[in-house]
């Protein structure tokens, strides 16, 4: 048993093991992104954790170095954190370039930061729809453009995007978030496109509706709740938990030929949720 259970292991190891990868988290500190972050560097990541709000970020480096005792840490793996605002460009550059220069390379970039604000089409003001755009896209876009510089230096890189559900399927009072999130899957494409010949490839996670402080408010809504229950096949929200066997199998050479994909983890939401009424034996 106990030889099987090595073999098993150090075969999944051989194939998913994130060991002497680094990899910069955007949004670390998130429902999904400290899950994530957790996730990796069990796997053997250094990860660099980055986010705005510098006390959520020393206690979950500290949470996370509590999880890896000294002795089962990878050579050289080392958790830290890094102040990121996505709203200004010279946060963005600073950050990059200081991952960059701690770790002395940047494999794999996990874009996750994101927000939201729940408002109809007619009712949203241009200070809400700046907001969105700037974490959701163009933070995106010039953080992913800072740290392709340096993959291309190094001659290889790997490039996560967040998606959601709303890149394909709306709900009402999404329209900026959406219009983001549809545009993060495009860009995944033109980063597939453009930098493979540098070594990079690009794919993107489109979580449908996960239970996170994100979403909460949607969740112990009595309408929203049940309208997303009928919708989703599994009739519940995911947990992050539930996202980070893609996100570790994107992170990690297991998936060394898939660039510019989504992958869809959704409970059978786009599949067609709860299905109708139809006659059947069982
Ligand atoms: N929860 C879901 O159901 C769901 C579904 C689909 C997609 N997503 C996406 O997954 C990602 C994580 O979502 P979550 O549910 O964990 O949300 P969350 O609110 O818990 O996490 C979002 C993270 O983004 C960070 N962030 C916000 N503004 C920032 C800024 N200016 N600069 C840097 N970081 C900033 C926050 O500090 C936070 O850590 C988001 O991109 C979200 O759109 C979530």
């Amino acid at each position: 048993m106990a030889d099987s259970e090595t073999s098993v292991g150090s075969y999944l190891e051989k194939i998913f093991s994130l060991s002497g990868k680094v990899i910069l988290f955007t949004g670390a500190t998130g429902g999904i992104g400290s899950v994530l972050c957790k996730g990796f560097a069990n796997a053997g990541a250094s990860v660099a954790l980055c986010d705005v709000g510098a006390g959520r970020l020393a206690e979950l480096e500290k949470e996370i170095s509590a999880e890896i005792p000294e002795e089962s840490k990878e050579e050289g793996q080392d958790v830290s954190s890094f102040p990121l605002d996505l709203t200004r460009m010279d946060d963005i550059k600073n950050c990059v370039d200081q991952v960059a220069e701690k770790y002395g390379r940047i494999d794999v970039l996990f874009n996750c930061a994101g927000i939201n604000r729940r408002e109809g089409l007619l009712d949203v003001e241009e200070s809400t729809y700046d907001r969105i755009m700037q974490i959701n896209l163009k933070g995106l876009y010039f953080i992913s453009q800072e740290a392709a510089k340096h993959m291309r230096k190094a001659g290889k890189g790997n490039i996560i995007n967040m998606a959601s559900h709303n890149s394909v399927g709306m709900l009402g009072g999404c329209s900026v978030y959406g219009a983001t999130k549809s545009a993060v899957t495009a860009l995944t494409r033109s980063m597939a496109v453009e930098w493979a010949k540098f070594g990079i490839r690009a794919n993107a996670i489109a979580p449908g509706h996960i239970l996170t402080p994100l979403t909460t408010v949607t969740w112990e809504h009595p309408t929203r709740s049940r309208y997303l229950k009928e919708r989703i096949a599994m009739e519940r929200p995911g947990t992050p938990e539930e996202i980070l066997g893609t996100a570790l199998l994107l992170a990690s050479d297991a998936s060394a030929y898939m660039s510019g994909m989504m992958v869809h983890i959704d409970g059978g939401c786009l599949a067609g949720g709860v299905p109708w009424d139809f006659d059947t034996k069982y």
